[in-house]
This record gives C-alpha cells, sequence and structure tokens, in this order.
C-alpha cells in the first residue's frame, strides 16, 4: 500500500513544496460548466498582454480577484527595457535593493514570498553569483543558505574565505516557482539588475555558479564543463572589466561529488588570483 509520506515525498521531488490554499478544495463537486480560472503565473505567461480574455457569452461571472494577490506582470521587451533604465538609476546597493523590491516587470516575483538580494560583504574583493533562489533562500531572503549554499561556504572556508570575505548575489532576485528554469525572458528582465549590482559592488573578482550565470555574465556560448577553470572578464556598462572565474554550481557538484576536484582547482585559481591583486 502507497504510504501517504511517499506521495508527498513525490509530490516534493516534484517541486510541489506548498500549500496554495488553507482549506481543502473538492475539485469533483465544482461545476463541470465553470471555466477554469487562470492561475497568476500562467495568466503571467500569456503571450498577448495583462488581461485574460472576455468571458464566454451565458458563462459564469468570474469570482472578484482576490484582493491581496497582485496582478502578474507578462515578461515583455518592454519590461526589460524598463528594468534597464531603472537598474541605471540606482546609485547606491540600497536603491538597487529598492528599486528591485518595488519592480513589478518580472512575474517571478509574484509567486515568490520575497526578494533575495545579496548576502556577505559588498565591500568584498570577491563576488559571486548564482542562477536563482531556491526554496530555502525565498524562505530567509538570502542567497545561498539551503544543500548547496552550505557546500559553498565549505568550498569558501577551503581558500580562507567566509561570507565577511565574499559578496553572494543571483542573476535573478526572486524564486521560479517549484524551482523552474528561468525563461529566457525573464531572464532579460533581471540581467540589467545583477549587471548594476555588479557595477555597484565593483568587485576586484567575479566568480559566475554555474553555466546560466556564466551565459549572463560572460556570454558564455560553451557548456561550463568546457568554460570552468578559465578566467574570463566581465565589462561593466561604464567599462570595468573585471576578471572573472566561471565554477561548477554547488548544486551540480551535490549530484556529482566526482567533479569536486574540478570545483577545487578553479577555487585555487581564485585564490591565486586574490593574494595577486592584494600585492
Ligand atoms: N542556487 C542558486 O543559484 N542560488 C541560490 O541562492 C541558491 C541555490
Amino acid at each position: 500500500m502507497t504510504d501517504i509520506r511517499d506521495i508527498l515525498r513525490f509530490y516534493a521531488d516534484a517541486g510541489a513544496d506548498e500549500a496554495l490554499l488553507d482549506q481543502p478544495v473538492n475539485r469533483f463537486v465544482e461545476a463541470e460548466s465553470a471555466p477554469r480560472r487562470m492561475s497568476a503565473p500562467e495568466e503571467a505567461m500569456r503571450p498577448d498582454g495583462n488581461s485574460a480574455p472576455p468571458p464566454a457569452r451565458n458563462a459564469p461571472a468570474a469570482p472578484p480577484p482576490r484582493a491581496t494577490q497582485p496582478t502578474a506582470a507578462v515578461p515583455d521587451e518592454a519590461q526589460a527595457a524598463r528594468a534597464r533604465e531603472l537598474a541605471r538609476q540606482a546609485g547606491s546597493l540600497e536603491e538597487l535593493r529598492e528599486i528591485l523590491d518595488g519592480f513589478d516587470g518580472c512575474n517571478l516575483k509574484f509567486t515568490a514570498k520575497q526578494t533575495v538580494f545579496a548576502d556577505g560583504d559588498p565591500e568584498a574583493d570577491v563576488m559571486f553569483v548564482g542562477e536563482a533562489p531556491g526554496r530555502d533562500e525565498d524562505i530567509a531572503g538570502l542567497p545561498f543558505v539551503g544543500r548547496s549554499g552550505q557546500l559553498l561556504d565549505r568550498m569558501l572556508s577551503a581558500i580562507g574565505l567566509d561570507r565577511t570575505g565574499a559578496y553572494i548575489a543571483n542573476v535573478i532576485a526572486w524564486r521560479p516557482p517549484g524551482n523552474r528554469t528561468p525563461t529566457p525572458l525573464e531572464t532579460e528582465i533581471c540581467r540589467p539588475f545583477i549587471e548594476r549590482q555588479i557595477e555597484l559592488a565593483n568587485p576586484k573578482v567575479l566568480v559566475t555558479l554555474g553555466g546560466p550565470s556564466a551565459k549572463v555574465l560572460l556570454h558564455a556560448t560553451e557548456g561550463v564543463l568546457r568554460l570552468r577553470g578559465n578566467w574570463k572578464t566581465h565589462t561593466t556598462a561604464a567599462g570595468t572589466v573585471i576578471p572573472a572565474m566561471p565554477t561548477l554550481h554547488p548544486a551540480y557538484l551535490l549530484r556529482n561529488p566526482a567533479h569536486k576536484k574540478l570545483a577545487w582547482r578553479d577555487f585555487l585559481e581564485i585564490k591565486a588570483k586574490l593574494i595577486e591583486i592584494r600585492g
């Protein structure tokens, strides 16, 4: 007989880690003719704009939208342009955090609990950038606090660093629902914010964690296994060139522990670069 724990484990593994309603809903007694209302993320993915289609003739009136649920914005080019403009306006990291908190142009924001901006010391010589927050980060409001964050902490400590000596952020500041991969447009909307964050933090060394971060920040086209371990550069909008090391994502290393030796080599490179830079 299937244990209820097996079913819950199955759901958790599939990424369904939240109950959406306080009360259970018996779908079998719902009127079959009632049109299905789109969830906020589904509405957000509509290709044609912000509004749902007009109700069919004679269809029951749609329930009023829940007051507490903001309408999700559609990720489109206009939002990417707005993000670029807003990010440019930020004169400090604090201003950038406030702008991100108030930005409603990325639908990921409406399913996330909060904005995950950064952890560590923004004055640090080295900045690490991952892909997007997961469940633990969404709850804590800080990047890399879950299992992969704990591995990152151990990797930092192996080269004599901790979060007081590093600045840590993500390309995307909101947890994608169920940890799904962010869409290219969502990434494009978030790109100006992380680029400005790097520019304002102005680290001496940038480390991209995983393929998506390298793709966005280093314009990399190869796979991360080929890319990692080779110094690249990230150029800010103002033209500052920052040495950048692409390395493997800690979550990948948790799944592929045999590749930790590759990340170890990359971290030794980072350590050597920091020693060289500090003179
Ligand atoms: N993975 C990431 O890329 N970032 C986090 O903050 C956590 C997990």
